[in-house]
């Protein structure tokens, strides 16, 4: 099995950045841990600061026919109508994770654009959503359930 696990803006920063929000654990921790926990499953990891090669990355994965997406899109989750239509259009199920519990934070963190186009969403459980989002990508695969 192949997954994609996708990281958006400012993400690349991790482990230094707002760590009483976010943790000391940097994205190379995560790859380490993801890669420890599910050793049967092959992971890809991607991190982009940009919108367009964020979706440049969906489209691919789609086109790649990867198994699933794990994507933490960051602020975008918040902003993009292009991420949204990139992700209505896939085939691939996209799971969205944030480590920090958007909805616990400031008001304009709880618009979630993407949400309603992703097969679930994993929001304040830390790096351990990430994790959760593998286990629920490897338990699905398959299409997409949407509503
Ligand atoms: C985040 C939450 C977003 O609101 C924020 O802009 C991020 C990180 C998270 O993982 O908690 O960059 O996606």
């Amino acid at each position: 099995m192949h997954l994609l696990v996708l990281n958006g803006p400012n993400l690349n920063r991790l482990g230094t950045r707002e760590t009483d929000i976010y943790g000391l654990r940097s994205l190379e921790d995560l790859a380490l841990g993801l890669r420890n926990a599910f050793p049967e499953v092959e992971i890809e990891f991607a991190q982009h600061n940009s919108e367009g090669a964020l979706i440049d990355a969906l489209h691919n994965a789609d086109a790649l026919m990867t198994q699933g997406v794990v994507f933490n899109p960051g602020a975008y989750g918040h902003t993009s109508i292009a991420l949204r239509d990139a992700i209505a259009a896939m085939e691939t199920p996209v799971v969205e994770v944030h480590i920090s519990n958007v909805y616990a934070r400031e008001g304009f963190r709880q618009t979630m654009l993407l949400s309603p186009v992703c097969a679930g969403v994993i929001t304040g459980f830390g790096m351990g959503g990430y994790h959760l989002a593998v286990q629920y990508l490897k338990d699905h695969t398959g299409s997409k359930p949407r509503g």
